[in-house]
C-alpha cells in the first residue's frame, strides 16, 4: 500500500497543484451555486478530530463532505479516548482503517505529524499551534476571486507572529509573493518554527505602518490564540499599537483588501471601521472555506479530476 498524501502544512503541496485546486475550487463553487449535484465522494466518510474549539472548520468541512456525498463524524478530545491518554499512535491506527480522511484541530505540530505518520488514510491540518494551511488555501482563493493572481503581491500581516502568519509565509515561497511582517518586539517570526527555507520572500517591519504602506492585502488575526490563554493579558498592552485601523488602511493600496480568519474582536486587532468597511472581504474568505477544502478533500481522496 503506497503511503496517503497528506496536507499537513502549505508546503506540502507544490505550486503547479495549487494551480489545479485553485481551478478546481472554481469550479466546485460555481456547481454548489447552480445547485447542480455532484456527489464524488458518495460513501467516503471523514473524521473530524477536535481539540480546540471550532465553527467555521467544523461547519465547512461538515456541510462540505455532505454536500460532496459522503459523510463526515466529529471527534473531540472531550468525549472520546484521546482526552483519556490513548496513545496518539494507536489512534490513529483504528480510526484510519475506518474512515477515509481524517481531518484533526489540534496543540503542536508534532501531534499530527504523529498521527499522519501512523495513518492509512490522508490527514489534514485543521489548525496547529504552528500552521492552518486550510484557512490560507481559503484566503488565496478569496484574493484570486477578488485581484487575479496572488503573484509577486505584497501581503502585510500585522500583529502575532502565529500559525497564520506562518503558514502566509510558506505560502509566499510556494507562490512567490511577498510579506510584510509587523509584530510587537518578542512577537517576531521564527523562521525555522515556521518551517521557511529562506528570508526571501519576508521583510520585518518595526512599525506596523511601515509593513501597511503599499500593501495589496492588509490582514490580521486574534492577539492571544487558543492554547495561549494564560498570557492573555500581556499580549493585551504589548500588542495595543498593532490595531489594524483606518489610519493603515490608508497607506495601503487604495483597492488593498483587508482579510481576516475568524473569529475577530473589534477594538482590540481590528477596528470595526475596517472589518466592516468597503475594503472587507472576511464574509467571502469564511464562505470560501468551504468551497476551499470540498476541492482539497476532493484531491486528496480521488486525485486529479476533469469535469
Ligand atoms: N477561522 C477558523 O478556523 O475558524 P474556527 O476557529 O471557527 O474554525
Ligand atoms: N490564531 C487563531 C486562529 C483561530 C482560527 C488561533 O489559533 O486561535
Amino acid at each position: 500500500m503506497n503511503p496517503p498524501r497528506h496536507y499537513l502544512q502549505f508546503k506540502d503541496f507544490s505550486a503547479p497543484e495549487y494551480a489545479y485546486l485553485f481551478e478546481r475550487v472554481r469550479r466546485i463553487k460555481e456547481k454548489f451555486k447552480r445547485y447542480e449535484p455532484y456527489h464524488p465522494l458518495f460513501d467516503r466518510s471523514l473524521v473530524m478530530i477536535f481539540e480546540k474549539a471550532s465553527t467555521r472548520t467544523r461547519l465547512s468541512f461538515e456541510a462540505g463532505m455532505q454536500q460532496l456525498g459522503g459523510a463526515a463524524i466529529y471527534l473531540n478530545t472531550r468525549d472520546s479516548q484521546l482526552g483519556r491518554g490513548e496513545p496518539v499512535e494507536d489512534a490513529a491506527q483504528v480510526i484510519s482503517r475506518m474512515t477515509d480522511i481524517v481531518m484533526i484541530r489540534t496543540f503542536e505540530q508534532e501531534i499530527i505529524e504523529r498521527f499522519a505518520a501512523n495513518s492509512r488514510v490522508p490527514v489534514i491540518n485543521g489548525l496547529t499551534n504552528e500552521y492552518h494551511p486550510c484557512q490560507i488555501l481559503a484566503d488565496i482563493v478569496t484574493f484570486i476571486e477578488h485581484r487575479g493572481s496572488i503573484k509577486g503581491k505584497t501581503i502585510a500581516w500585522i500583529g502575532d507572529s502565529n500559525n497564520m502568519c506562518n503558514t502566509w509565509l510558506q505560502a509566499a515561497e510556494v507562490l512567490g509573493f511577498n510579506v510584510h511582517v509587523s509584530t510587537p518586539p518578542g512577537y517576531e517570526v521564527e523562521p525555522e518554527r515556521a518551517g521557511l527555507y529562506g528570508t526571501d520572500n519576508f521583510e520585518q517591519f518595526a512599525d506596523p505602518m511601515d509593513a501597511c504602506r503599499g500593501a495589496d492585502l492588509v490582514t490580521t488575526d486574534v492577539w492571544t490564540s487558543m492554547g495561549f490563554e494564560a498570557e492573555n493579558e500581556a499580549r493585551m498592552k504589548a500588542f495595543a499599537d498593532w490595531q489594524v485601523d483606518e489610519e493603515m488602511m490608508a497607506v495601503a493600496r487604495p483597492d488593498a483588501l483587508f482579510m481576516h480568519c475568524l473569529p475577530a474582536h473589534r477594538g482590540e486587532e481590528v477596528s470595526a471601521g475596517v472589518i466592516d468597511g468597503a475594503n472587507s472581504v472576511v464574509w467571502d474568505e469564511a464562505e470560501n472555506r468551504l468551497h476551499a477544502q470540498k476541492a482539497l478533500l476532493e484531491f486528496l481522496l480521488l486525485g486529479r479530476v476533469d469535469d
